[in-house]
């Protein structure tokens, strides 16, 4: 059962504000295509700086379906063991509830030649197709099936076979995909127009260390000669800290904070984020490995327009905090979402909060601000909108009751605690 907890947060309504330190987590992104590559590997390996979110327990039930073992060896340290891997299902309940576990199709197929998994759900921000995982797979000589909800695929002879495949969309996990199963694939694979995200390139570092081999890593066309299973030895992956957390953070601290410290990430990750935000007045200073941000030049916040796109552009999910940021800023700007065309919907609830929003189709919407927020009961639609809804109850005036925070909590370890640490006066009620 899906947990249904709630957060009762007091908004701060420009009066008071937070201050402090916040650490940034590993990146939930990066966690899912590296534990689901462990299916290529021969013996296990160790990941470190892995977050404490529900998504991990989707991970452990999809691991446990498959006859693989994940091992917790301290906080955020994780030994996973496939050597007794048992089955080619993914597993029905955890793969409904998180759209990444589609990672696991490439490892399995290219390893076993087979391969069952049920149309994977995840947060409800649009279709969500994966034409592009099936197209490719029949590329890769597979037969496809599907019957009664379930995908069955199948090999010629218990192999993958290397071609050429072009990306109509630079999709994340498709890329993640067949970087995997082209490892275990014969002959080379040539995959065009991929993605490039940070996680995408961190994985192909961690994939070609233990034996992989991949050209043109952080270019859109990559190169990848089969070959058989990869070893890590005594080598760990350690997780990237995740640029959309610290990006989320960013936008709270402009918000809200008289000062704030966002430690252990990596700014190079979150250049137009930063720019967008310092253009507008923000005042940021952006270090090494770590940013800091505060609210005192919040009155003269300039608005800004934006449109969502793979990375380096602007990242889909930090367009609903960034919103919530417009709706504090002096004038009109336009979102142009372009990567999911439900991600717009929960502006109506800022509307409710008081904000100036107008939709004028499921990707567009203009913002007029500033307006003061006032407190509201929220449903919380999808994990970074969740994490905007937070920002919006804290920028406001009284009390707001956030449901649904099971999807904040799939992306955001223990953040209530981490925000409480810096003066958020934010209660979990437990249902
Ligand atoms: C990943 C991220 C997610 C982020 C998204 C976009 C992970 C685990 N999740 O999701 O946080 O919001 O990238 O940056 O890394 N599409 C198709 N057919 C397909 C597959 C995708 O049409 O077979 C479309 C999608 O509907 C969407 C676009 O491609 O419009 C990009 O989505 P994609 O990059 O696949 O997102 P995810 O990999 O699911």
């Amino acid at each position: 059962m899906m947990k249904r907890d709630k957060f009762i947060i007091q908004g701060l309504g420009n009066k008071k504000s937070l201050s402090g330190k916040i650490r940034v987590n590993g990146a939930k992104n990066a966690v899912l295509p590296v534990m689901a590559s462990s299916v290529l590997f021969k013996d296990g390996f160790k990941i470190k700086n892995v977050p404490l979110i529900e998504d991990l327990n989707r991970l452990d039930e999809i691991f446990k379906g498959l006859g693989v073992e994940m091992i917790k060896q301290l906080d955020g340290e994780y030994f996973i063991n496939t050597t007794k891997i048992n089955s080619v299902e993914i597993e029905e309940e955890a793969s409904k509830r998180m759209r990444a576990s589609i990672i696991f199709t490439g490892p399995i197929l290219a390893r076993f030649g087979e391969l069952i998994f049920p149309h994977p759900g995840g947060c409800v921000i649009g279709a969500r197709p994966i034409d592009l995982f099936l197209e490719g797979f029949e590329k890769m000589g597979a037969k496809v099936k599907h019957n009664d909800g379930k995908y069955f695929i199948k090999t010629k002879d218990g192999k993958l076979k290397g071609t050429k495949i072009f990306f109509k969309i630079p999709s994340v996990t498709a890329t993640e995909t067949f970087i995997m199963a082209g490892i275990l694939a014969e002959g080379k694979t040539i995959l065009k127009n991929v993605a490039i995200e940070p996680e995408i390139i961190s994985l192909i570092e961690w994939l070609n260390d233990c034996g992989a081999k991949i050209k043109g890593v952080g270019t859109p066309v990559l190169e990848i000669e089969g070959g058989s299973l990869l070893e890590a030895n005594d080598k760990v992956y350690e997780t990237i800290p995740d640029r959309l957390e610290a990006g989320s953070f960013l936008i709270l601290g402009a918000l809200c904070a008289s000062d704030l410290e966002i430690s252990n990430c990596n700014p190079s990750h979150l250049e137009i984020v930063i720019e967008m935000l310092k253009d507008s007045g923000v005042d940021i200073e952006v270090g090494k490995d770590y940013l800091k941000v505060n609210n005192k030049n919040l009155k003269n916040y300039k608005s800004f327009s934006i449109k969502t796109h793979e990375y380096p552009g602007f990242p889909t999910d930090l367009q609903s905090p960034t919103v919530v940021f417009l709706t504090q800023s002096q004038g009109e700007s336009l979102v142009f979402e372009t990567i999911f065309e439900g991600r717009l919907n929960y502006t109506s609830d800022l509307v409710k909060m008081g904000a100036d929003i107008k939709m004028w189709d499921s990707h567009r919407a203009t913002i007029k601000g500033p307006k003061q927020l006032k407190g509201c009961e929220l449903e919380g639609p999808d994990i970074r909108t969740g994490f905007a809804f937070v920002i919006a109850a804290l920028v406001a005036e009284k009390e707001s009751i956030i449901t649904n925070v099971y999807y904040i909590d799939r992306g955001y370890g223990s953040i209530e605690k981490r925000l409480f640490k810096i003066g958020a006066d934010i209660k979990r009620v437990k249902e």
